[in-house]
């Protein structure tokens, strides 16, 4: 059998994704009763990080743990991705000790590499270019709240960045209604876009009008302006983004029952507001924690268990 890697939503068909969800709800309900579970025992996971993290680090140690499995992290000062040692020979070496590698970089094509060079699963935990482990988690949380993606309109607001571009990959699979609001010059590249179009499941549109974005959309969801890698255009961003802050003004076009989103961590007082962070529509506490319950799930489909 191939190894499943998970390196993009787009990779992955809708019944894997569908199924995957499925796990992920059953180990969760399996965990809230207070069941312990082998599932994952002797398994061992490696975890590389070139990019700092909280969630990503937390969810996949204590969710391979709660698996009866072990976690490890290791460090670019150790390894020298690709300086010290060629990723040929980490991925070969690596698979030989892990069971699988969840790796944090920059570079989609580091990934799409190592992924080449391991016989073992591969799992990509946030590159420049994608976040597919934050959208997957992203759908269960929704599903949670009774909605499912099809027919869903989701406004995604600020920069089209690794968050929106999964999203985007979520929109080759489901009939999500997709609407992105994005200043000139930080829109999705042209390829996304069309990629959606062509594929016919979802749709996209990318507008400069923050308000149209959010016309009567039942989810928004906003990210950092400047996200880990950009700091240096920090002080640009700052200047461009503010018209498309997530405040209660924004909040009042939406649905009623809007849901707002974002996958953390946030900068209070720029992309979002207290008011509406800590306001009663937010579910950013339950998408955090469903980083755990979504990636035990991952997990254990991509070995098998
Ligand atoms: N949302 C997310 O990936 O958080 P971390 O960067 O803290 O892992
Ligand atoms: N777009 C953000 C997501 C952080 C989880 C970043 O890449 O920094």
């Amino acid at each position: 059998m191939a190894k499943r890697d998970f390196l993009t939503l787009s990779d992955w068909n809708r019944a894997d994704v569908d199924r995957t969800l499925d796990l992920a709800a059953t180990i969760k309900e399996s965990y809230r009763k207070g069941e312990t579970t082998t599932r994952l025992q002797g398994r061992v996971l490696g975890m590389i990080f070139h990019k700092p993290s909280l969630r990503t680090r937390l969810s996949f140690e204590v969710g391979m743990w709660q698996l009866g499995g072990h976690a490890m992290m290791i460090t670019d000062k150790e390894i020298g991705f690709g300086r010290r040692e060629a990723v040929k020979d980490i991925g070969a070496v690596m698979s030989r000790y892990l069971d699988v590698i969840m790796i944090r970089t920059f570079h989609q094509s580091d990934v799409a590499d190592l992924a080449a060079n391991s016989p073992i699963p591969i799992i990509n935990g946030l590159t420049d270019a994608f976040h597919p482990c934050q959208v997957l988690s992203d759908l269960l949380t929704l599903r949670e709240r009774g909605l499912s993606a099809d027919g869903l309109s989701v406004a995604y607001l600020g920069d089209a960045n690794n968050v929106a571009r999964s999203w985007m990959n979520a929109a080759l699979h489901y009939r999500l209604d997709l609407r992105l609001g994005c200043p000139e010059g930080y829109e999705p590249e042209p390829e996304f876009v069309e990629g959606v179009r062509q594929k016919g499941v979802g749709t996209v549109r990318v507008t400069r009008s923050p308000e149209e974005a959010v016309e009567g959309a039942r989810v928004i969801y906003t990210d950092t302006w400047t996200s880990m890698g950009q700091e240096a255009e920090a002080e640009k961003r700052r200047r461009v983004f503010p018209p498309f802050q997530v405040n209660s003004e924004l909040l009042s076009r939406a649905d009623r029952d809007v849901l707002v989103m974002h996958c953390l961590p946030a900068h209070r007082g720029q992309e979002i507001t207290d008011e509406v962070i800590d306001g009663p529509h937010s579910i950013v506490y339950d998408q955090a924690e469903n980083r755990l319950h979504a990636q035990k799930g991952l997990l254990a489909a991509c070995l098998g268990a």
